[in-house]
């Protein structure tokens, strides 16, 4: 595994042992050092499952979807069977990417040599290839990679050897289970990329303490920094709360299921490396992140909804308010970078769980994962 340089290692074993009350930042370097983020991309994003969006974005058989999986073509694919498959977006001729983008296909043609795939990723087509002594078609086809559905996200890893997902979310399952995002519907896509580094757009997604005051005209009349609270991180996932202004005029749409309390709380959920999740009982949003470089992150962002009634206007409200939010937040990221390179930074007090305890979160997840032996969850 590729080393963390010493002095990052030893502030992040420093910081990751520490607790909520005594948190404090990392140093500029653990965000823009290429040593690290080689770190990261060989012990979390080569190793972990990474989310490449929603299982409804392919409702149908031979819909499918692709993403560039840190480096690696992916096609996600839905199956005759119904089932979605992770399959390498690479054809076994000469390496062509199959697929692009999104559309609907009963046989995956590659546009090169028209070479063809059946949606399990197995070859059925070879024009003018013939017969060869050394070469069947019937015995090749698209590997597969590991991949998983968690509350309607569709979840792929790289590593042939990664531990399920499902059994490390239970804790979490607990407590958001009836919100049911997995009965939710993706209206919204947009992909993104963005000048910061990805940890620093992680913890901007789930801490809350910047909500009132980054976000004083758009977020923080609907959730505002006093109302956040922080919940216990497990070993693959961490968040917090972020309370509805109760004075606020708002229809309370949601699963029946769900309780006064529950409508009146947006669950902030980060899966990392690469998923954030700001869950609500109406209509939610998700990152899926990814590093480009030490400052440039590619993000797909996505609005997912509760019911299939909502007029076009009321989701195109909602996009509007996540546009200019997000917007606010690229702002702040993209000069943060500049800070974090001075010579002069250092790192200050972080505010305490309930504002700013997903930062804690993520840093003692990375030390665990890096092997800095520290911050179990
Ligand atoms: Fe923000």
């Amino acid at each position: 595994m590729t080393e963390l340089p010493a002095e990052i290692a030893e502030a992040l074993a420093k910081s990751a042992a520490s607790d909520h009350a005594a948190a404090r930042a990392m140093p500029g370097a653990f965000y823009t050092c290429p040593d690290v983020l080689a770190a990261e991309r060989a012990g979390l994003f080569a190793r972990e499952w990474l989310c490449v969006g929603r299982a409804e974005e392919i409702p149908e058989p031979g819909d499918y979807m692709t993403y560039d999986l840190v480096g690696e073509p992916v096609a996600m694919v839905r199956g005759e069977d119904g089932a979605i498959r992770a399959l390498s977006n690479v054809c076994r001729h000469r390496a062509m990417p199959v697929l692009s983008g999104q559309g609907k296909a009963r046989r995956l043609v590659c546009p090169y040599h028209s070479w063809t795939y059946d949606t399990t990723g197995q070859l059925i087509g070879t024009p003018l290839i013939g017969k060869r002594a050394d070469f069947d078609k019937r015995d090749c086809r698209l590997p597969e990679f590991r991949s998983e559905i968690w509350q309607g996200f569709i979840f792929v890893s790289l590593n042939p050897d990664v531990a399920p997902l499902a059994p490390r979310m239970a804790g979490l399952d607990r407590i958001i289970h009836n919100y049911h995002f997995e009965e939710m519907r993706t209206r919204y896509v947009a992909h993104e990329v963005w000048d910061t580094n990805w940890k620093s757009l992680v913890e901007n997604f789930m801490e809350g303490y910047h909500l009132s005051a980054l976000h004083r005209e758009t977020l923080h009349l609907v959730n505002p920094t006093e109302l956040c609270a922080h919940y216990p991180a497990g070993d693959a996932y961490f968040g917090s709360f972020a309370g509805f202004t109760p004075d606020m005029e708002r229809e309370k749409v949601g699963h029946p299921d769900l309780t006064e309390a529950e409508l009146d709380t947006c669950v902030m959920i980060a899966v990392p490396p690469n998923l954030v999740i700001g869950g609500a009982s109406d209509y939610s949003s998700f990152l899926c992140i990814e590093p480009a470089s030490t400052d440039s992150v590619r993000v797909k962002l996505g609005l997912f909804f509760y019911g299939d009634d909502w007029p076009d206007e009321r989701v195109d409200w909602a996009v509007e308010l996540f546009q200019n939010t997000m917007a606010e937040d690229k702002v702040v990221l993209e000069n943060l970078g500049r800070g974090l390179r001075s010579a002069h930074y250092r790192p200050g007090p972080l505010a305490g769980a309930a504002y700013e305890g997903c930062i804690l979160d993520l840093h003692q997840y990375i030390a665990r994962r890096l092997g800095l032996g520290v911050g179990a969850a």
